[in-house]
C-alpha cells in the first residue's frame, strides 16, 4: 500500500519548476514538466552533485556536475548505465503535491519499487 507524503503546494514550483524536498532524510528533487511533477533522488549517482542546482533541457535534467542528462520521468541518464531513483507523485485538486518516498527505479518491463531496506530472507522449512 502506498503511504502518501504532502511534501509541497504546486504553486511552490510555478516560477522556478524545481523544488528541493527532504522526505525521510532523503533528499528529492521536483521538476514541473508539461503541467506534471516528476520527482527524482536529488543526488546524482555519479559524483553526487545535486541535480535541483541543474539546468532543464528539453526535458531533462541537467546535473550541474559533470553536465549527464536524466530524464526525470524514469531517471535513466541519457548514453550512460546510471539511473536514478524517482517516485510517484500525485497532485490533489486543491494543489497538494504527495510524494511516495519508496523509491522506483526503470527497468525494461517499466518502473518498478524498490524498497530500501528488502526483508531478510526467512527460513524455509524443509
Ligand atoms: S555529478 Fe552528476 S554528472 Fe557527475
Amino acid at each position: 500500500m502506498t503511504s502518501w507524503v504532502h511534501v509541497a503546494e504546486l504553486r511552490e514550483l510555478s516560477r522556478r519548476k524545481k523544488k528541493l524536498v527532504v522526505v525521510e532524510g532523503r533528499a528529492i528533487a521536483l521538476f514541473l514538466l508539461d503541467d506534471e511533477v516528476h520527482a527524482i533522488d536529488d543526488v546524482c549517482g555519479h559524483k553526487q552533485r545535486s541535480l535541483v542546482k541543474g539546468t532543464v533541457l528539453d526535458g531533462q535534467v541537467i546535473c550541474p556536475g559533470h553536465q549527464w542528462k536524466f530524464d526525470p520521468r524514469t531517471g535513466q541518464a541519457e548514453d550512460q548505465a546510471l539511473c536514478q531513483p524517482v517516485f510517484a507523485v500525485q497532485v490533489t485538486d486543491d494543489g497538494r503535491i504527495l510524494l511516495d518516498p519508496v523509491p522506483r527505479v526503470s527497468t525494461p518491463r517499466g518502473t518498478v519499487a524498490v524498497p530500501e531496506a528488502p526483508h531478510e530472507a526467512s527460513e524455509v522449512s524443509p
